[in-house]
């Protein structure tokens, strides 16, 4: 296999932070480990990865968290994929997580994506797995939002090309908001060096895009109305995301965020290693679900 084959590239998820959107649940747990619908948030930033090619995963937490990720997920084998685990002692900023992993990334190419971003399609793993191919630039997603001012927000000129993406701008110049899904070439970490403290006080990963941008070297991919992008980072998008997940699950018999099913149809673990999994979760819905893809390949 070649050394430029998706199987080299990486991918982090940050899963730090206070939650503090999220007061008082989070006062004693973690947002990325609260339920969306049957399964732990984690579990879908982690799948979105696998479905792009992704099996070398980092996981950033805080020290307080990290712990709980490793009981939830273990070194990964089950899933077909490597967790590794690194600390991001204060919330100093999404861009950070390429300083904090710069000796594991190397000279690989490397996706960061956010623990509470929830991404849904069926057209998804092409997609994903094109970004992940890239090895020039840098590739995020854009999507249409009411409420464009609480995130990235990346605005277009008329014929349709990025010119500018501005950090919660009080007053946005697009609806299109920034994905916490973000694929970068091997020159993330030396990019992110120059990234500084936003007013802030953060590394922001809009100063990163802006960047790539700035080089003519960043793809926007905008998603269209068949696809669903939530953040669970508030009580009303938590509730809606496990909206979400329950009506597609249940209506479709489709699973949505499931790192076992991912790792089945991608190849990453076989028939056996599929069951015993299934056996671990035997007496839940999901479990049943799990086990007709053996039924039903
Ligand atoms: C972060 C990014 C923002 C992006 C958003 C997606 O915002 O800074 O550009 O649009 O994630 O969820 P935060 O969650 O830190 O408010």
């Amino acid at each position: 296999m070649s050394k430029d084959n998706i199987e080299t590239s990486k991918g982090i998820i940050l899963a730090g932070g206070s939650g503090t959107r999220l007061n008082p649940i989070t006062f004693a747990s973690c947002k990325q480990l609260l339920p969306v619908y049957d399964k732990p948030m984690i579990y879908y930033p982690i799948s979105t990865l696998m479905l792009a090619g992704i099996r070398e995963i980092m996981i950033i937490t805080t020290p307080h968290d990290m712990e709980q990720f490793q009981r939830l997920l273990g070194d990964g084998s089950q899933f077909g994929v490597h967790f590794e685990y690194r600390q991001q002692p204060s919330p100093d900023g999404l861009a950070q997580a390429f300083l904090i992993a710069e000796d594991w990334i190397d000279d690989s190419s490397c996706a960061l994506a956010l623990g509470d971003n929830l991404i849904f399609s069926d057209q998804l793993g092409g997609l994903l797995r094109k970004a992940a191919k890239q090895h020039e630039g840098a590739t995020v997603f854009a999507y249409q939002v009411r409420d464009p001012e609480r995130y990235g927000v990346v605005s277009f000129n008329d014929s349709g090309r990025a010119l500018e993406i501005v950090e919660k701008p009080q007053d946005p110049k697009s609806n299109w908001a920034v994905t916490g899904l973000y694929f970068y070439d091997k020159n993330v970490t030396k990019l992110a060096k120059k990234v500084k403290p936003s007013a802030r006080g953060e590394l922001e990963i809009t100063d990163l895009n802006q960047m790539y941008l700035d080089s003519e070297l960043l793809h926007v991919e905008r998603l269209g109305a068949g696809c669903a992008w939530l953040d669970a980072g508030t009580p009303d998008s938590l509730m809606q995301a496990g909206n979400f997940v329950q009506t597609i699950q249940s209506r479709q018999g489709m699973l949505v965020g499931s790192p076992e099913e991912v790792a089945f149809r991608m190849g990453y673990i076989n028939e056996t290693q599929l069951l015993k999994q299934v056996n671990k979760v035997k007496k839940t819905e999901l479990g049943r679900m799990l086990s007709s893809l053996v039924k039903h390949q």
